[in-house]
């Protein structure tokens, strides 16, 4: 297929999965279509790492507030090597090893399920040091998700001080795994929920001083009796559902939720007079609210805390590109860390 898009060029050259209908990832279809073209202050990036996000396949059911025009290509990380720079841009070159940062790719404009890929040059970061390609590709979204969740309680945002207690829910997911990182880089004392032991123990060996099954009949006794006499500081919810109500039961005096997700689908039921006694606050997490610059900042510190510490993302398994649907079939099992397709070399 030859989609006429504004911004494509004039060469015919890139696979990509298409989306052309509102049904969900298994309709992706692998198409050819132009190469796009880099505008002012864009870059043309030659992929050859894309991760994949519970997002992309709840815009491609409808669930998002995005609604792109059609067709449309799903995928918002990824990483590989600077194909063309458009006018104005001085600080990349053809050749140039990046990384995205979240911005509108995948979302409103075409994104990273695709050979090539138009990305704004002040959205793009250098691999950390030390970090390989897969890393880059695998980390940007799932870490800045997880650094507003744990920063989000105070102005300017910062961590809690060192010493509280984290809980944090889908533990061994994207945001998840990055959440246990982080909060033992800042000092906290992490609980980790997983439904899986052997996730549980790789959990520890990132950070969690504690892993407990969300399906112990028994969860709530047996976290606080692991964390007495402190309760639980910050939570990171992942995955909503009826465990909101247990993560709320397990909150101290002024304890926080931050609400990233909804893996396990919706709160049954939900009493605010928990809240009042305890003067207990939630509050959403939207990645979409980093601008470019607060995103390259954010991820400044991120990367040095996990430099400091020892940490890299954690890539659960790498699929061919022809294995996209496995790879979102992968994802909605709930992965150990990030779900990647392999675009080229
Ligand atoms: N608000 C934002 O800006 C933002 C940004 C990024 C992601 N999100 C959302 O946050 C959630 C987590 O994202 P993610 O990237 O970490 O997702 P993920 O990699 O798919 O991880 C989700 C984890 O949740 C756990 N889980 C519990 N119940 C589940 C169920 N019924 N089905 C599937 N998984 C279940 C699983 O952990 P165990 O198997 O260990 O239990 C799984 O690994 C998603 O809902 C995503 O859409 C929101």
């Amino acid at each position: 297929m030859r989609c006429q898009h504004p911004g494509l060029g004039d060469n015919m050259g890139m696979r990509a999965w298409f989306m052309d209908a509102y049904d969900g990832v298994d309709h992706l279809r692998l198409g050819e279509t132009q190469d796009p073209a880099p505008g002012p202050n864009q870059i043309l990036l030659g992929l050859r790492f894309a991760a994949l996000n519970p997002a992309d396949a709840f815009l491609a059911q409808a669930m998002y507030p995005a609604k792109p025009k059609l067709p449309h290509i799903l995928g918002r990380d990824g990483a590989g090597e600077v194909l063309a720079v458009g006018a104005g841009v001085t600080n990349l070159r053809p050749g140039d090893t990046v990384g995205i940062l979240r911005c509108d790719v995948g979302v409103e404009v075409w994104g990273t399920l695709a050979e090539k890929v138009v990305v704004p040059a002040e959205s793009v970061v250098r691999p950390p040091h030390g970090w390989s390609i897969e890393q880059t590709a695998a980390a940007p979204l799932v870490y800045l998700t997880a650094w507003q969740a744990l920063t989000q309680w105070s102005d300017p945002p910062a961590p809690l001080a060192p010493g509280a207690v984290l809980l944090v829910t889908g533990a061994s997911g994207g945001v998840g795994t990055a959440s246990v990182q982080l909060g033992k880089s800042m000092g906290l004392k992490v609980v980790a929920l997983s439904r899986s032991a052997e996730k549980g123990a790789r959990l520890k060996e990132l950070g969690a001083d504690f892993v407990f099954d969300p399906a112990d009949p028994n969860l709530r006794k047996a976290v606080m009796a692991a964390i007495a006499p402190q309760k639980v500081d910050i939570a990171v919810d992942n995955v909503g559902a009826a465990l909101f109500n247990q993560v709320i039961a397990m909150l101290g005096h002024g304890g926080r939720i931050s609400v990233v997700g909804r893996s396990g689908g919706e709160v049954p039921e939900f009493n605010t007079a928990t809240l009042f006694f305890r003067r207990n606050r939630i509050g959403g997490v939207a990645v979409s609210d980093f601008t470019a610059e607060t995103a390259q900042a954010a991820w400044t510190l991120i990367t040095a805390r996990l430099n400091a510490a020892g940490q890299k993302p954690v890539i659960d398994k790498i699929f061919p590109f022809e294995d996209v649907k496995p790879a979102f079939a992968r994802l909605a099992e709930g992965p150990m860390g990030k779900v990647l397709v392999r675009v080229a070399g």
